[in-house]
This record gives C-alpha cells, sequence and structure tokens, in this order.
C-alpha cells in the first residue's frame, strides 16, 4: 500500500502524446473488484449520514490508497508530472441521484453543465503547461444510463467554453474502477443519470513538483508526430509538440515544429488563407506562418498577434505557439501588447479575466513563456510597470519559464512586496516554479506563513470562504514544497503552518516538512498524522 512496495508501470510515447493531444487518457490497471466496491459502499454511507466531506473523503475511504498507489495509477502520474509529484489536498466526491424525469435532449442537457473545473481554494492561472492533472474514477459501474461525466476532447488550452464544445462531449464510461487522468483545465461536464442508482464519482488532484529533466515515461523517440488515434477536433500540432518539447526537458520547447515545419510558402498567401469560416484551413496556414522565411517575419507576427484572445479557442492556442515558435522577431510586438493590455485598465477589461475562480492570462504571456530566455530580459521590465495586469502577466510568463528565468528572481522577489495580493500569488507561484536562487526569496516568502497581517483578509469567494490572505500562504507553502530540501531555512514556518486555518496551506506545508527531509521535519509530520488518523469503522450507531 506504501509507495515503495511496487514498481510503478510508465506509459508510452503513444500514450503521452494522446494525453497531450485530447487532454485524457484512460488507464487498464488491475485492483481487486472488492477494493472499489468497498469504497462504493463508504460512499453510500456517507451520503446516508450526512454531509458530503469533500477533501476529508480520503480518509473517509483509506481504501482509495489501493487505487492511486496501484503501479499503473502512480506509473501514468510519474510519467505525466514527475516521479516526485504533489498530491493535492483538493478531492471531491461528485454524487449524482438519479433523474426524476429524463431531459428531453439529452445531448443538449449535458451541454448545458460543460464547464471548466475552478482552481481550489482560490484563483490560480491556467495552465497550458500540463502541470496539473485531474483522475477521474468510478467505483461502481458507470455506463451512459449512469450519467458519467462527459469530456471534450482537445479542450485544456481553452479559455471558454464554446457551444461547438457542449456539443461535442463525449462519455467516460465504464464499468467499476474506470480511471481517467485529464488536464485540469480540460472541458468536462457531468451526464444524466437514467438508472435507479445514484452515480458516485471522485476526482483527486495532483500537481508536478519538480521542471522536466529528461522524459519521465518509457520514450523511444524524443521527436513529436501526432499519435495514431486523436479525438480533438482540430490539428494543433504547433502547440502540442511545444507540449511534448517541454515534458521531454528540451530547453527549445519548439524545437519538434521548427525542425519538422520548415517551408518555402507565401506568408502573404498564408495570410490570405486565415479566415472564420474556414477553421481546418486557418489552422493549416498558421502551421505554416509558424516558420516564416526570415524576411517575411514581422509580416507573419502580426498576422499572428491579431488571433490572439480571440474566440476561437484552438485558433488562439496555435496562434499562441506560432509566435512562441517565431521567437525573437516576435518579442517587441508581444510585450508592446501586454503593456497595452495593462494601460487599458484593470476595471475595464482585464478583471473579467482574474475571478476567484479561475485567471485567464493573455495569449501573449503564453507565447512570451514559450520562447524562454530570449524574452526574459522584456519581461522583467515589465515587472516595473505601474499597470497591475501587466505585472500579472509578465510574472506570470516568467514562472513558466522555469529555469530559464532564474535572472527574474530578484525582481520577482520584490514583487513579494506588491501592493497587489494578485501580484505577490502569481509571483510566489512563479519563484516556485523557476526554483532556482531560493536564498534570495526564502526569507521574505516564509514571513508569509507567519504574520498576521489584516490587509486581504476580505472573503472573497463566497460559499467557499477564503480570503486572498489564505491563498497567498498556500501559495508560498506550494512553493516551498516545490523546492524540497532548499527550503530548509523554512522549517520552523512550516510548522507553524501545520496549524494555519486553511487547511490547504497546513496540508502543503506537511508535503513541504516531508521533503525537507531533516529529522525534525519528520517528526512534526507525524506528531501531525498521529493526532490526524482517522478510524473509518464507526458509525453514529457504533461511535467507539
Ligand atoms: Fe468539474
Amino acid at each position: 500500500m506504501t509507495y515503495s512496495k511496487t514498481e510503478p508501470v510508465l506509459l508510452d510515447d503513444e500514450q503521452v502524446r494522446s494525453y497531450i493531444t485530447d487532454g485524457y487518457i484512460k488507464l487498464d490497471y488491475s485492483v481487486p473488484a472488492e477494493v472499489h466496491e468497498a469504497i462504493a459502499v463508504k460512499l453510500d454511507r456517507m451520503l446516508e449520514l450526512g454531509p458530503n466531506l469533500g477533501n476529508n473523503v480520503l480518509p473517509h475511504a483509506p481504501e482509495f490508497r489501493h487505487i492511486l498507489n496501484a503501479p499503473e495509477v502512480r506509473g501514468a502520474l510519474i510519467s505525466l508530472l514527475g516521479s516526485d509529484y504533489i498530491e493535492h489536498p483538493h478531492r471531491y466526491c461528485h454524487n449524482m441521484a438519479p433523474f426524476d424525469e429524463a431531459p428531453e435532449d439529452i445531448v443538449e442537457a449535458v451541454g448545458k453543465r460543460a464547464h471548466q473545473d475552478s482552481y481550489t481554494p482560490m484563483a490560480r492561472p491556467r495552465q497550458h503547461y500540463p502541470r496539473y492533472a485531474r483522475i477521474i474514477y468510478y467505483p461502481r459501474d458507470t455506463p451512459v444510463l449512469h450519467g458519467p461525466t462527459h469530456v471534450t476532447p482537445g479542450t485544456q488550452f481553452n479559455k471558454r467554453v464554446t457551444e461547438e464544445d457542449r456539443a461535442t462531449a463525449m462519455p467516460m464510461e465504464g464499468p467499476a474502477g474506470s480511471l481517467w487522468i485529464t488536464h485540469f483545465d480540460v472541458v468536462h461536464a457531468a451526464g444524466v443519470n437514467l438508472s435507479d442508482a445514484t452515480r458516485h464519482m471522485i476526482k483527486f488532484i495532483y500537481i508536478r513538483r519538480t521542471e522536466p529533466q529528461t522524459p519521465s515515461w518509457n520514450c523511444d523517440s524524443e521527436r513529436w508526430q501526432n499519435p495514431g488515434t486523436v479525438e480533438a477536433t482540430y490539428d494543433n500540432e504547433v502547440a502540442w509538440s511545444h507540449m511534448w518539447d517541454w515534458m521531454c526537458g528540451k530547453s527549445d520547447r519548439c524545437e519538434s515544429f521548427r525542425s519538422a515545419a520548415a517551408n518555402d510558402a507565401d506568408v502573404t498567401e498564408l495570410i490570405g488563407a486565415l479566415s472564420d469560416d474556414d477553421v481546418h484551413g486557418s489552422l493549416a496556414a498558421i502551421r505554416q506562418l509558424a516558420v516564416p522565411k526570415p524576411a517575411a517575419a514581422g509580416e507573419a507576427v502580426s498576422a499572428l498577434a491579431e488571433l490572439l484572445n480571440k474566440d476561437h479557442q484552438a485558433v488562439r492556442a496555435a496562434a499562441t505557439y506560432a509566435l512562441a515558435t517565431i521567437g525573437e522577431a516576435a518579442i517587441d510586438p508581444l510585450i508592446a501588447r501586454v503593456k497595452e493590455a495593462g494601460a487599458a485598465g484593470w476595471e475595464d477589461g482585464a478583471q473579467a479575466m482574474w475571478n476567484e475562480g479561475t485567471v485567464h492570462l493573455l495569449d501573449e504571456a503564453h507565447a512570451l513563456a514559450g520562447m524562454g530566455a530570449p524574452a526574459v530580459p522584456a519581461l522583467i521590465d515589465l515587472l516595473d510597470s505601474p499597470d497591475e495586469w501587466t505585472r500579472i502577466n509578465a510574472a506570470f510568463a516568467l514562472g513558466e519559464m522555469e529555469s530559464a528565468a532564474a535572472e527574474a528572481v530578484p525582481a520577482l522577489t520584490r514583487c513579494l512586496d506588491d501592493d497587489s495580493h494578485r501580484v505577490v500569488r502569481t509571483a510566489l507561484d512563479s519563484l516556485g516554479t523557476i526554483g532556482e536562487n531560493s536564498d534570495q526569496y526564502l526569507p521574505r516568502m516564509r514571513r508569509f506563513l507567519v504574520e498576521t497581517q489584516t490587509s486581504w483578509d476580505e472573503v472573497l469567494t463566497g460559499k467557499r470562504a477564503w480570503s486572498a490572505r489564505d491563498q497567498v500562504r498556500l501559495n508560498a507553502a506550494t512553493a516551498m514544497a516545490r523546492l524540497g530540501p532548499a527550503a530548509a531555512s523554512a522549517e520552523g514556518e512550516l510548522i507553524h503552518a501545520l496549524e494555519d486555518p486553511c487547511g490547504y496551506v497546513g496540508l502543503l506545508a506537511t508535503d513541504a516538512l516531508q521533503h525537507l527531509g531533516s529529522e525534525t521535519a519528520n517528526q512534526a509530520v507525524m506528531d501531525l498524522v498521529m493526532a490526524q488518523r482517522w478510524d473509518s469503522s464507526l458509525y453514529p450507531e457504533r461511535p467507539w
């Protein structure tokens, strides 16, 4: 039942390619049927007794560990997130009672429920790089009649759910124990339960801890190719190959596409082929615009930049990574657009991109991030912008570059004293993903876990009742968890955080302490675990 007892079964190239193109894969794994049923019975019991236990569903049914630690499941998480992935404190059992009356149009009823998940407890930026993954698991048979979760393939780069996404959701159906891993941001929807039994679907969230250095799956070839079967509606090879190169740990994340797609096409003709009425044709043109003849690079950049943040989600994602592939010629125009967006004013537009469930950063920020080192100096300059939205986008883009943005650490450290909690939260995440020169920022970062300022204490999430201050502490604890032993100087603050009023903070601090590896950190974790042990055999009629 522990990590060390079983050898993980890693994914192969084709499985990883499918995850990148479609945003999910189904896993075959082997766990005795009685484990699934034992979990289902405990979930039935949870419903019978009272409130949904939310994040505490795991201690309520610790048999989940047999699923999450199965060699194939753990191997898939290692393949997609690296061997030292973090188990996020959030998990949830979505129970769906049978419908009283069947809707007239099932497809429409499912489509209405299509959404991208909020981050929890509060907003974080949507990620193009697959750093966040979600497990979807059913302990009992869940054919279409029982209302399985649906997924819309290829929508993991979306900023919103389109009507087309709603209409093309596919059921994730299967027998007891069926399990998928999905990109966190992929569009999905609850099904319609027309059976006579409650359906249980449980999700678990995982996060990559460290920057990819080499493929963490069974990789035969580091050159991208589309998988044999693609479920996504649109060919987004320019974005897909970028994600693959990142997962392979390449310093140039555009290497596969640039080397495979060189062409002599006429840029003016390609621009003429961009059309709202022909998405496939536009995507084909964008693929060629990503590798223009040098003399026409400026023309290609102008045309591609006009496609950013636009309505068609596949087109804007393709344009984003085409610009990243062009590289240096696109830096100044994209930086100018980030400045312009910030100057346009928070109230007038950018605010719509940041609600306290999710943040949608500018496509320009994703494109600059995809270029890596050449874009770092210009982004560092943007951190001094008077405009909050500009500083947020610049801090985010630098964090997405990971160690390639190491020279941004001093400027991002200064951002930790920004008046905007949004800038501070973004900078904390970025420092965590950059992971370098932590001695420069840990003295400031660790104070977030213990200081008692009253600013940013306003509840911003309605029913969830969390404040920006809670999320600041969570992001600080997450960054320290990413650092591993390099966070040693924060041990005292992390131990203090074990009793944080926001449970997410305490749970991330537990993870961070576990990875410090010192005797005192391990003892603090064990003391907490011993105090929080849960006897899942007790019920109201058997209270001791
Ligand atoms: Fe959801």
